[in-house]
């Protein structure tokens, strides 16, 4: 089924906090909201599902406008970041709740229990009580309650920002996996960008209540539309260095950096990933730089060195040692570096 927010805005009395929001999520996509804290991506995800109403602009859900309709009406089940179990039902029972409350027969909803319970593999947990089991299997009778529903639309808020970092890795693989199995439309909001990144089909990232950029994970990393989304986005976050561009040639310090580009402004940000950057000798390279500090990250050295123009990282060898304040020159390919307009963050092509 496909979710089409057109023109959506939400306020809380003075304060504006969706702004003109438009996204079109294809039938049988994953598409992640992204955003920092109070960026609005709850508040979307909850109007989406109907418990908040909007200010303005329609949402429709499989080509029917829904902007009016109760939640129950949505054919939408949402999963939230705390899974609220119901401690004194089974596994079982807590699965097969909805079904009740749709007052289906009792071997009809034991069948659909046990056909939804082996699909998120819980068949031998059946019986268990919520406090027998981890946070990953709890997570998982969350997302079972979710699925007998047989929703058109998933919708889901953070269910994995519970669980510590080894249980979210192997839970995200499995959520993953589950969603193009059951190719159901899903709409999953985070703040992690790891997260966003591996298990998106598309990235909708939101700044303050507007979207920033809307994109594949691999076009929003390599291609990022604003300086906002290339920070966001990547780890360490991208090197930016203000300075001028006068014809194409951008001034950082003392440094004369050629763009190849034949662009021009007095107030520009020049950005660089940190993979793309190479430690060079004092004297080489395009950037002058002082070492500041190495550290040995496993399979990397993350090299900080103090430019003219602020820090930038730089993932050098692992075998890579300098000593510190050492005069190192920092080196990279032209065709790897971003432009952006100093004011509007915008990107110059
Ligand atoms: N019921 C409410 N009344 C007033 N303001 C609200 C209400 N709900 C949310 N807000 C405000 O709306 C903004 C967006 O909140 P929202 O919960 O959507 O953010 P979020 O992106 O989900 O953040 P987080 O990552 O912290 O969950 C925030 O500034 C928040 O304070
Ligand atoms: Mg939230």
């Amino acid at each position: 089924m496909t979710v089409v927010l057109n023109q959506i805005t939400k306020s809380f009395g003075a304060a504006k906090v969706l702004h003109e929001l438009d996204l079109e999520v294809h039938e049988g996509e994953f598409l992640v909201l992204l955003g920092a804290s109070g960026s609005g991506k709850s508040t979307a995800l909850r109007m989406i599902a109907g418990l908040e109403s909007v200010t303005g602009g329609s949402i429709s859900i499989d080509g029917r406008d829904v902007t009016n309709e109760l939640p129950k009406n949505r054919n939408v089940a949402m999963v939230f970041q705390s899974y609220a179990l119901y401690p004194h039902k089974t596994v079982g029972e807590n699965i097969g709740y909805p079904l009740k409350i749709a007052r289906l027969g009792k071997s009809e909803i034991e069948d659909q229990v046990r056909d939804v319970a082996d699909q998120v593999q819980l068949t031998d947990y059946l019986d268990r009580y919520p406090r027998q089991l981890s946070g990953g299997q709890r997570q998982r009778v969350a997302l079972a309650r979710a699925m007998v529903r047989r929703p058109a639309v998933f919708l889901m808020d953070e269910p994995l920002s519970n669980l510590d970092a080894k249980l979210r890795g192997h839970m995200r693989a499995e959520l993953k996996h589950m969603q193009q199995q059951l190719g159901i439309t899903t709409i999953y909001v985070t703040h992690d960008q790891v997260e966003a990144m591996t298990l998106a089909h598309r990235v909708a990232l939101l700044e303050m209540g507007k979207l920033q950029q809307l994109a594949s994970p691999k076009s929003i990393y390599d291609d990022p539309e604003t300086l906002f989304v290339a920070q966001f986005i990547g780890s360490p976050p991208m090197n930016v260095a203000k300075g001028s561009l006068d014809g194409g040639v951008f001034a950082l310090g003392d440094d004369r950096i050629g763009t190849g580009k034949s662009l021009s402004s007095p107030d520009a940000v020049l950005g660089l990933r940190a993979e793309d950057c190479r430690v060079v000798e004092a004297g080489a390279g395009k950037i002058r730089a002082k070492l500041y500090a190495n550290e040995l990250i496993g399979d990397h050295t993350l090299v900080t060195a103090e430019t003219a123009s602020g820090m930038f990282s730089i993932k050098a060898e692992k075998e890579f040692d300098a000593p510190m304040n050492a005069a190192i020159g920092i080196d990279f390919d032209p065709e790897k570096l971003y432009l952006f307009d100093g004011s509007s963050g915008a990107r110059m092509r």
